[in-house]
């Protein structure tokens, strides 16, 4: 398994560069996961998790938010033929009960006609919240650290994060704690399949120690 995931930043940032609205950034956005999915198997990445919508996006203009939502939809609903195509599944992780009816309903339905394919499993973090995520893992009885890793999402080994941010935002907090980091200074909207190979480059070539000591480590005696 390799799981990369990723904090898409900057959208706005494109958009207002140009002049154009904030939704504009957002639709170019939706076309930046489009090509990072379509070149993740080259790269070996197994697992791909998106950060679309925080639970503390909902305090945007309900304007941006209506759009974002129509995007998430409208993405679904078009890339289902070529998810099945590309073997690619797809889920959602974060809370449900509170998008509308019209993203849920795309959401389960590319869910369902994806649910046995294997070659790249894409996650969109929706509506989500880490913090929220670990509380509902732990209020369900959730007590051991195998039982949290069972409740919520695989480790992430890289986690990229754009447009020069460098936080964590609430986003796969448990799932992190060995991942490696790779911030850009590329807004989402440019952000294609040569990033995500210099991310992925960047990351074969560091040392992953877990808590011990480089592999094949020798004391030099004193
Ligand atoms: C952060 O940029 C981006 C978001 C809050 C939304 C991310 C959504 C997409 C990329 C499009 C839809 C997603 C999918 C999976 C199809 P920002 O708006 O905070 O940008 P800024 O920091 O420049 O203001």
């Amino acid at each position: 398994m390799f799981h990369v995931a990723i904090i898409m930043d900057g959208n706005g940032r494109w958009a207002s560069e140009r002049r154009l609205p904030r939704v504009a950034g957002h639709r170019q956005g939706a076309e930046s996961v489009r090509r990072v999915l379509e070149a993740a198997p080259a790269e070996g990445i197994t697992d791909l998790t998106v950060y679309a919508f925080s639970s503390d996006n909902w305090s945007r203009p309900a304007a941006e938010v209506s759009a974002l939502m129509r995007l998430l939809r409208h993405f679904l609903d078009n890339q289902i033929d070529n998810c099945i195509r590309n073997g690619v599944r797809v889920s959602a992780a974060g809370r449900r009960d509170r998008l509308p009816r019209i993203v849920l309903d795309s959401l389960e339905r590319v869910e369902r006609a994806t649910a046995g394919l294997t070659r790249v499993h894409l996650r969109i973090a929706l509506d989500y919240s880490s913090r929220d995520l670990m509380l509902e893992a732990v209020r369900c009885g959730a007590r051991t650290r195998e039982e949290m890793s069972r409740r919520l999402l695989p480790d992430v080994d890289l986690l990229i994060r754009t447009a020069g941010e460098q936080r964590l935002s609430d986003f796969l907090l448990w799932e992190c704690a060995y991942a490696e980091f790779h911030f850009t200074q590329r807004l989402w909207p440019d952000f294609g399949a040569a990033d995500l190979a210099s991310a992925v480059s960047d990351f074969r070539g560091r040392q992953r120690r877990f808590g011990g000591l480089p592999q094949g480590y020798c004391e030099i005696p004193a």
